[in-house]
């Protein structure tokens, strides 16, 4: 089945996707009876295309790779046309808006707006973007059900590595009880590097900005904001919060120093920053903070830029997943997998 998309903001995580869509066209198409047809494309600095006949993958990607605009897709050396996203959302035939604009996670703005124009003109809407979500995950949510549609956000926390989908699907009929974990990859890619290689904090936050897992103000990342804004989403969409980032008591590492780690490890312990979110009754508390973990521990051992959560379940009791918190690929993957995921709910319809 033909599944219409269009993507708002076409940067890292939106050629991310683009790339696996081109390369895996086939096994897609053979496996799962899915085949994209990508019929809009609006970005602030690459420009806007409406092609509701769908457009050549390859060739967009070979153009964004030299440098060129999604405008210049139809006219080489075109200036660049930017068609207002609200217009665009509005106006094009997509079946699916994957909204994958920067994320401001003091306003959720301007995704959340690009996101309810989606909902209001009948599209259904998958997005990493964690201002959104961890901002209006409710009022989205519900604006999705009443219009019969889907938001999904698997992107949002630990990239593409499977969270809300494993406890929508694997977990199903589990009630869970806390959920912690590593979940910023900044962080805990520099402590790993001021442990095992003695790197002093400015030198290898320098480097995490340079790979690309920092955030463009690194401070969300060392202060701990972008964490308290995925604990958020966690409690919201898996506890049943409603939670707000001011709810989260937070404590960055920037207080962390290597003389600290050192000591930690010779004890047999190692600095981590943990976020975690427990429901008690129907109370939910968050924190993200430095926390000094035996090395027994399998959140201890993760190292570098992964993440990795461990959920408490009533009836499986404890269980860690671990792997990708970032990247173009990873975080393309979520998009895909959401858009998979309403792929598979539409064909059954069928
Ligand atoms: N800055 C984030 C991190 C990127 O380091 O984990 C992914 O949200």
């Amino acid at each position: 089945m033909e599944l219409k998309i269009g993507l708002v903001g076409c940067g890292t995580v939106g050629q991310g996707l683009l790339e696996i869509l081109d390369r895996k066209r086939d096994y897609l198409k053979d496996a799962y009876g899915f085949e994209p047809r990508i019929v809009a494309i609006t970005d602030k600095l690459k420009g806007s295309i409406l092609v509701p006949e769908g457009l050549d993958i390859r060739k967009l990607l070979a153009l964004l790779a030299g440098g060129k605009r999604v405008d210049e897709y139809f006219r080489e050396g075109a200036t660049a046309e930017i068609m207002d996203p609200l217009d665009m959302i509005e106006k094009c035939e997509a079946d699916v808006i994957a909204e994958l604009t920067y994320t401001d996670i003091k306003t959720g703005e301007p995704a959340t707006s690009y996101i309810k124009k989606a909902l209001r003109t009948g599209k259904h809407v998958v997005t990493s973007n964690k201002g959104p979500a961890a901002l209006h995950y409710g009022e989205l949510s519900k604006l999705a059900k009443q219009n019969n549609l889907h938001f999904r956000i698997e992107g949002t926390v630990m990239s593409g590595t499977p969270v809300f989908s494993l406890c929508e699907s694997g977990l199903a009929g589990n009630e869970i009880r806390e959920v912690k974990g590593i979940l910023n990859g900044t962080t805990n890619f520099v402590l790993s590097k001021m442990e095992l290689e003695g790197m002093e904090y400015a030198e290898a936050l320098a480097l995490a900005q340079k790979l690309g897992y920092a955030e463009a103000d690194p401070t969300a990342d060392v202060e701990g904001y972008d964490a308290v804004a995925k604990i958020v989403i966690l409690s919201n969409v898996l506890l049943g919060g409603e939670l707000t980032p001011a709810d989260v008591k937070r404590e960055g590492i920037t207080a962390l120093n290597r003389g600290l780690i050192v000591t930690a490890k010779e004890q047999g312990f190692r600095y981590k920053l943990i976020a975690q979110t427990r429901k008690s009754g129907a109370k939910i508390e968050a924190s993200v903070s430095p926390q000094k973990l035996p090395l027994s521990d399998p959140l201890a051992g993760v190292m570098g830029a992964q993440n990795a959560l461990t959920f408490d379940t009533d009836l499986m009791g404890k269980i860690t997943i671990q792997g990708a918190g970032a990247g173009k690929i990873e975080t393309g993957y979520s998009i895909l997998s959401d858009i998979l995921a309403i792929h598979r709910r539409l064909s059954a319809k069928f």
